[in-house]
């Protein structure tokens, strides 16, 4: 009977664990629909809005490694991130950035 019931316990955790896994990688990999949830209060849906002295992203020259940092670790006004993305996400929202070009 225990070994029915171990046999059910794996089938469960089998489910959720391939069920949240789709659910972070429809996330995780789209840094637009990242950005637009947590970014553009601050820096618009462009990246051209200056918030409370936010900066222009269509004006960064950062690299990808520096953008990563800001948005894990927070700088100035900026909050960090790292806490609430993981870092795939931090990654492709940080790549999203890129995007942006100068207008
Ligand atoms: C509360 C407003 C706010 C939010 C929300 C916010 N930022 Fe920022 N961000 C700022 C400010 C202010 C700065 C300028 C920091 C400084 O230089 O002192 C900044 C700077 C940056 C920079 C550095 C640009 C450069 O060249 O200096 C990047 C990249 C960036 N933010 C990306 C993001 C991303 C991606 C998100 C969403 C995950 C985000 N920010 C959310 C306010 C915000």
């Amino acid at each position: 009977m225990r070994y029915v019931y171990l046999i059910l316990l794996f089938a469960v955790g089998l489910v959720l664990s391939s069920w949240s896994a789709d659910i972070a990688h429809t996330v995780s990999d789209d840094g637009e629909e990242i950005y637009l949830t947590y970014c553009k209060s601050c820096h618009g849906k462009k990246g051209n809005l200056g918030i409370g002295g936010a900066a222009k992203l269509t004006k960064s020259k950062m690299t990808l490694d520096d953008r990563i940092s800001v948005i894990k670790d927070g700088k100035g006004k900026m909050a960090p991130f790292g806490a609430i993305l993981s870092k795939k996400e931090i990654k492709s929202v940080a790549k999203f950035t890129l995007t942006f070009t100068n207008e």
